[in-house]
């Protein structure tokens, strides 16, 4: 019988400050503090993300242990992100990780922000669930990355491809901004294009090389479309909100499907799965869903807990680091860019 293992984890690369506590691959407690303050903004003031982050971080690791039932004289590693993300809102993670982990002599676990995305997938919520053989492909979506990513093992990972500017999370993001809807803007324009026409109205598509994404032309098109259309008529966007949503989703989602399909037809991989914030879309889960079933993939969806940014997936793939004794030592900095 395999010893049980208790790990704290701590995700604050950006807005979310979070804490979970799992045993082995079963999350016991996930508890996230969503910054509230970045929304006047219309975009995260990262000055005030460490100060949110200062404040939260004890207060959600104490919600995350009492949830659980479990002490901390009986965890056995702590782990937090090291990066991708914000200078000022890691180091607020990783100086509390250090100090627990200090304070209690157990090991210190760093984790790569977007390979914790990606390993939401082995997340365990029952002994029927499907999850993905290796090598699998994910297209990792949120706000700060677009990647296309074969995934080897646990902890072996392969870029085939990234954008060259923005995050498609952005990209929603900004153009929610220009429409004068609120931040974060992806979830908006996903709620209203629900009632919109998407044939209404086509945006240019940026060209790059091979597995690469581009958002950053798309954006600009966005904004000139719009300010083009509201010199002729002021009422413009009131007018057609639905629509522009439906049409601008649509045209991000079917530039992202297209990589997919060319990244699994080049490698031959059938299991694909989905993560990241820009995930929870319900244009992209269905089609990926439909594309799946035309292609005859085994899709992989995450739930919508663990889409956006969470302490759940920094654990499970602390755990896996756990098994392999991939400990650091309590010099280690964390790092605003990370390689997956
Ligand atoms: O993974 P995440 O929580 O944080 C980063 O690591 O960046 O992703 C946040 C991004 C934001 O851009 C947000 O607008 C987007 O995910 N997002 C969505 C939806 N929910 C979150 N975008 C489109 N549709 C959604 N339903
Ligand atoms: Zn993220």
């Amino acid at each position: 019988m395999q010893k049980e293992v208790l790990i704290l984890a701590i995700e604050s690369s950006c807005d979310d400050t979070s804490a979970a506590i799992i045993c082995n691959d079963k999350i016991l407690a996930n508890i996230t503090a969503t910054q509230k303050i970045h929304e006047q903004y219309g975009g995260v003031v990262p000055e005030l993300a460490s100060r949110d982050h200062q404040k939260n971080i004890i207060p959600v690791i104490d919600a995350a242990l009492k949830k659980a039932g479990v002490n901390l004289s009986q965890i056995n590693g702590i782990a937090f992100t090291r990066g991708p993300g914000l200078m000022g809102s890691l180091l607020v993670g990783a100086s509390v990780a250090k100090s627990l982990s200090l304070s209690l002599d157990i090991p210190l676990i760093e984790v790569n922000h977007m390979q914790g995305h990606i390993l939401a997938h082995f997340i365990k919520e029952n002994d029927l669930q499907k999850i993905p053989s290796f090598p699998f492909l994910c297209l990792t979506i949120s706000g700060g990355h677009t990647q296309l990513v074969k995934v080897k093992d646990y902890l072996d990972f392969e870029l085939l491809g990234e954008t060259t500017d923005d995050a498609v999370g952005e990209a929603f993001d900004k153009a929610a901004k220009i429409l004068g809807l609120g931040y974060p803007g992806g979830p908006q324009i996903d709620k209203l294009a629900q009632q919109g026409d998407y044939t209404k109205f086509k945006f240019a598509e940026s060209k790059v090389d091979e597995l690469n994404f581009s958002f950053s032309g798309i954006k600009t098109s966005f904004l000139y479309f719009v300010q083009n259309h509201t010199q002729k008529n002021i009422r413009f966007v009131d007018e057609n909100l639905n629509d522009i949503c439906a049409s601008y989703q649509k045209h991000l989602v079917s530039v992202l499907m297209k990589k997919l399909l060319k990244a699994a037809e080049q490698t031959g991989i059938k299991d694909v799965a989905i993560a990241g914030g820009v995930s929870a879309n319900s244009e992209v889960r269905k089609q990926i869903e439909k594309a799946g079933k035309e292609n005859n993939w085994n899709v992989f969806i995450p739930k919508l807990e663990y889409c956006t940014d969470n302490a759940a997936m920094i654990a499970v793939t602390a755990y896996y680091k756990y098994l392999k004794n991939d400990f650091c030592k309590l010099d280690v900095a964390p790092m605003v860019r990370m390689k997956i």
